[in-house]
């Protein structure tokens, strides 16, 4: 597979490859996925006011961020369980982002250790970490980030409950994974699939697990993902950790105001690609006023990002780097590692292209939300045309 047309192809050939389960268990989203749903149609609707006379070099597109070197502003967003789809996933992304010199995020709940991805890419991922009730597995797995070399920690802070995800409960899918009547019908017409993880065994999760002996998985993943988060915690891992820390799943400016306060790096707007709160905003809504009020600090963004044009909308609205959550699963699910790379070569002409047509970093270019005037003074976020006020810069936070 060489060249990928659109995320939509790649996600209904991830769901021929797939037991139903299995495509549901990343398709899917919390409660009645409208969150999901928002995300996806925050970036169709909005809207750009091109500039296309603004000169630029085509080129241009790298970005040096926190002591790295990379290709293009985008990355792949962390996700655990991908062992689910094959036995190889995480290692398969992780060759394909490092070929394509763009950041990876490892998930805490990846089906591979941290120091295997990062000898098979040949490079150490960034690390994202949920919090455990316990400190002490979180800390552990911190100076294991260490030992490795990784530049970047991501606390995800919008799991302090796991979402209810409807598809899984209905389709009996659990971690760990439970063989029942239903998916054991499902796995039977994908024999490759099945093969491929009877020959692997059952999903482990080795940068949860402190004890090799620990075999209750739900338990496990109980214990390290439903810790309380608060500031405390936070100022403790900024005291133990030398590299970048940042915080994924912030939705508003008090709380990247803060994080910043506290000496955390940066954040990511996420409403966690809709698998958690589904009264969340569309993550686009909330880039510019978080951008706002990070000042100087790094601001990501995720949730319902599908092709370049889509991460030209997000670095329009505020945000730095934009990173891909469920396309890249899908990818995986259609065709492998091949099929990802592809996939980030696409996403990296698409953005070329679509910069180019709308003359990014021109003063005349912006993001419009949907219903406003081309020639309103305010966009979507915090991309304001030069000379302009922000309408919101009254944002008041909360010490
Ligand atoms: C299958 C799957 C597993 C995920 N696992 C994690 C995880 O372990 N940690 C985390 O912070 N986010 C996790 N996420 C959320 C992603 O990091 C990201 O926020 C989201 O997928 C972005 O939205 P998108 O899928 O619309 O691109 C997961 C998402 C998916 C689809």
């Amino acid at each position: 597979m060489d060249t990928v047309q659109d995320c939509e192809q790649l996600r209904r050939q991830a769901r021929r490859r797939l037991p139903r389960f299995a495509f549901d268990f990343i398709d899917g989203g919390a409660g009645r996925e409208a969150a999901m749903e928002r995300n996806v149609r925050a970036f169709a609707a909005a809207e750009i006011v091109p500039d296309p006379l603004h000169a630029m070099r085509t080129d241009d597109i790298g970005c040096d961020l926190f002591g790295q070197h990379y290709a293009a502003p985008f990355g792949i967003a962390p996700m655990g369980g991908l062992g689910l789809l094959g036995t190889d996933a995480d290692l398969a992304i992780a060759r394909a982002a490092a070929a394509c010199e763009l950041p990876y995020v490892l998930s805490a709940a990846a089906n591979t250790a941290l120091e295997v991805v990062a000898e098979a890419a040949q490079r150490a991922p960034w690390m994202q970490l949920y919090c455990p009730q316990e400190r002490a597995p979180l800390l552990a797995l911190v100076d294991r980030a260490r030992v490795i070399g990784c530049p970047v920690l991501m606390l995800t802070i919008d799991m302090p409950a796991v979402g209810k995800r409807l598809r899984d409960l209905r389709n009996g899918a659990s971690v760990p994974f439970r063989w029942t009547w239903k998916t054991l019908g499902s796995a039977a017409s994908h024999p490759r699939w099945s093969l491929g993880q009877l020959r692997n065994g059952p999903l482990r999760f080795p940068n949860l697990q402190t004890d090799e002996g620990e075999t209750d998985i739900a338990q496990l993943m109980a214990r390290q993902t439903g810790g309380r988060i608060d500031w405390d915690l936070i100022a403790a891992l900024r005291d133990r950790w030398p590299g970048a820390l940042v915080l994924k799943g912030v939705q508003c400016a008090a709380l990247a105001a803060r994080a910043g306060q506290l000496g955390c790096d940066g954040v990511i707007v996420s409403n966690h690609g809709g698998r958690q709160l589904d009264g969340a905003p569309a993550a686009l809504r909330s880039v510019g006023e978080v951008a706002a009020a990070a000042g100087k600090g790094f601001v990501a963004m995720d949730s319902g990002l599908r092709n370049g044009e889509d991460l030209l909308k997000a670095r329009l609205a505020g945000a730095r780097l934009g990173f891909f959550g469920r396309p890249v699963a899908y990818a995986y699910a259609a065709g492998g590692e091949a099929a990802v790379t592809a996939l980030l070569h696409d996403i990296k002409e698409e953005y070329v292209c679509a910069r180019l047509q709308a003359g990014e970093g021109s003063p005349h270019t912006r993001i419009l939300a949907p219903g406003a005037n081309p020639g309103d003074s305010v966009g979507y976020g915090g991309h304001l045309p030069a000379g302009h006020e922000r309408a919101t810069a009254s944002v008041v936070v909360q010490a």
